[in-house]
């Protein structure tokens, strides 16, 4: 017999199990490796990748400049007649409040094959369940109104950076889903009194609005909920009219019709951005693969910062809902 104990090859488990540790150890040594990853980058968030602070790239203007815009404090209104280039569009935003570990992201999908490719980045994802969406913004309201308690109590206006308060994205891809087409009348009133209040009262308290529709008539797009979004991006419409509900009264008018353009003309629409005339963009276009490596790459970043775990009272969320 040797004097040293003959050692297995790492991971094998020594033939009478009299060893376990040596399976064990390597896993404990990977965990703890996990652990000062994770702690490490939520040091330095925002240093890992773009931040929801920043500008958001969606395109490219008639001039052929990119076009960038910061969503902090804005909502976004998307509209356009099907398969103008809405949900590529959205896409672009989705992708940046993805990677950006410093917000969260809730998505809001009647058809779910839309944003579902976000959804392991998601806090929250509500598919076509109209109950499950309205308890979702039920629980945005709440969570806006303590925001504003809060800022109330430090007498100050508005959430910042220095916070630690993270913006909340929350992205509805087909208004009209959730307010004319599922569920009884009331509910879908409760559903757009619910959004028109996000839109009105979030953007101070860091929530943000971005919504989508295929229906820019005014049932859907109300001239005092239109009015509230301070981005409006009329994609391909069949009429001025819908054109102008989305734009605002007038534009048509003035040559600003999203009407011309071509139905061809995938993901061009015209983008009116907090009272300046509106203008030409097409939107960057991201294809499926793309989306999902960046929807990956961002899913296994907002783990690592455990942003995809915890809300913000350290609480576990699970995707579907968190009711309490
Ligand atoms: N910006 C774009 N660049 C290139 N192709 C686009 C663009 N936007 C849309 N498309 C094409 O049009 C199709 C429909 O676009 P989509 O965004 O799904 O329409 P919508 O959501 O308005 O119904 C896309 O699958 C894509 O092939
Ligand atoms: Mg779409």
């Amino acid at each position: 017999m040797s004097e040293h104990p003959h050692t297995l090859p790492y991971p094998l488990q020594s033939a009478d199990g009299s060893e376990p540790g040596r399976l064990v150890r390597p896993l404990l040594a990977l965990a703890r490796w996990v652990d000062e990853y994770a702690a490490r980058h939520r040091e330095d968030r925002t240093a890992a990748g773009p931040s929801i602070w920043e500008p958001i790239h969606l395109g490219v203007g008639e001039d052929g400049r990119p076009l960038r815009l910061p969503l902090i404090y804005r909502n976004m209104l998307l509209a356009g007649e099907p398969g103008a280039g809405k949900s590529v569009g959205l896409n672009n935003i989705v992708a940046h409040a993805a990677l950006s570990a410093d917000c969260r992201l809730w998505l809001f999908d009647g058809k779910i094959v839309e944003l579902g490719l976000w959804r392991s980045c998601a806090e929250r994802f509500i598919a076509n369940d109209l109950d499950d969406a309205i308890q979702a913004l039920l629980d945005l309201q709440s969570e806006m109104d303590s925001r504003y308690a809060v800022l109330d109590e430090q007498r100050r206006r508005k959430i910042a950076p220095s916070d630690g308060v993270e913006p909340i994205v929350v992205v509805l891809d087909e208004l009209a889903y959730f307010a004319a087409t599922v569920g009884t009348k009331r509910e879908q009133e409760a559903f757009s009194v619910l959004v028109r209040d996000l839109v009105a009262r979030g953007r101070a308290a860091g929530i943000i609005v971005i919504a989508a529709t295929q229906r820019p008539s005014a049932d859907i797009i109300p001239t005092s909920l239109r009015d509230l979004f301070g981005y409006r991006w009329a994609f391909r419409c069949t009429t001025d009219t819908s054109s102008d509900i989305v734009l605002g009264h007038g534009w048509a008018a003035r040559g600003y019709s999203s009407a011309s353009v071509a139905p061809e003309a995938k993901g061009i629409g015209f983008l009116l951005a907090e009272g300046g005339i509106p203008r030409r963009v097409k939107a960057a276009y991201l294809s499926d693969a793309e989306v999902y490596a960046l929807a990956d790459r961002a899913a296994l970043h907002r783990l690592a910062t455990g942003l995809a775990h915890h809300n913000a009272d350290g609480q576990a969320v699970d995707d579907t809902r968190s009711r309490s």
